[in-house]
């Protein structure tokens, strides 16, 4: 049984697996004050001003980086499939990295994949502290990707996309297939994580009341019907591979773009 904090997102989970969050609170304007009344500009970093620029400079990526229960879940889980699905890929764009926490850990295990971030500049901030964090070189900066705005003038072989087609607007969501379907290459693969309707019904009393939920907080937000996304897919030349059943009624759905 799904409880709400499955579905709960990071604007109501920011904490910090490290550091408690009020110490990281304090830490960056005590490491700034400290910083300023000893008159160093520029730490060194055999000194102990490096350890607070050291310590600052920390406390700041803490402070920034949202970090999501769920991710820290589904994220083995979705590993084990994209591990074998796009084991022939090289790029991957993905839409709606929120927190930055799946690109930073599916890149971490995929070194042969160069992970594109995007999403809304809301959230460049987090996914940017995540970099950072990691200093991974194969996650790339947030590009910034409204699905219904520009899309990059790039293509990938691969794009990968976690619980966004209930959180957009059933109009963003072909917006979203749209796009997709001009920036995958041909034989790239589709990738997308989240509950789905099947038959027009919910595969469990959970995701009815996530849908519920959903709808009641904004009228454009909704669990979409699988049966309808695979038709979106199928209009851009998508072919299904894989429908998987994942931990907390979530689907893992996967398409293969023609050659
Ligand atoms: C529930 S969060 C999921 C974040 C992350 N993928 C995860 O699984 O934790 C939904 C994400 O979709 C993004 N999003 C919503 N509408 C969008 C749109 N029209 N274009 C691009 N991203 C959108 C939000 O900014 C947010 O990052």
């Amino acid at each position: 049984m799904t409880n709400w904090l499955e579905r709960s997102w990071f604007g109501r989970e920011r904490e910090n697996e490290h550091v408690p969050w009020p110490l990281a609170r304090h830490a960056a304007p005590v490491a700034r004050t400290a910083r300023q009344e000893l008159n160093v500009n520029k730490p060194s970093s055999r000194s102990i001003y490096g350890d607070i620029a050291i310590l600052e400079d920390r406390a700041t990526s803490i402070m920034t980086r949202n970090f999501s229960v769920a991710c820290e879940r589904n994220r083995e889980p979705i590993l084990a499939v994209l591990r074998d699905r796009l084991a022939q890929c090289k790029s991957v764009l993905e839409i709606g990295s929120g927190t930055g926490q799946h690109a930073v850990f599916f890149a971490a295990h995929l070194p042969h994949l160069v992970w594109q971030t995007s999403d809304f500049p809301d959230n460049h901030a987090s996914i940017d502290a995540w970099r950072q964090e990691t200093q991974l070189p194969n996650v790339l900066a947030p590009l910034t990707l409204d699905v219904s705005g520009a899309w990059p003038g790039k293509s990938f072989d691969a794009v990968f996309s976690a619980n966004t087609c209930h959180i957009m607007s059933w109009h963003d969501v072909e917006r979203m297939f749209d796009g997709i379907g001009r920036t995958l290459q041909a034989g790239g693969m589709l990738c997308i994580y989240g509950p789905f309707n099947y038959g027009g019904a919910p595969t469990s009393m959970s995701n009815a009341q996530f849908d519920a939920m959903l709808r009641a907080q904004a009228a454009h937000m909704g669990i979409r019907d699988f049966e309808a996304v695979n038709r979106l897919a199928a209009d851009q030349g998508l072919v299904l591979q894989d429908d998987i059943a994942m931990p907390a009624n979530n689907r893992l759905l996967v398409w293969q773009a023609e050659t």
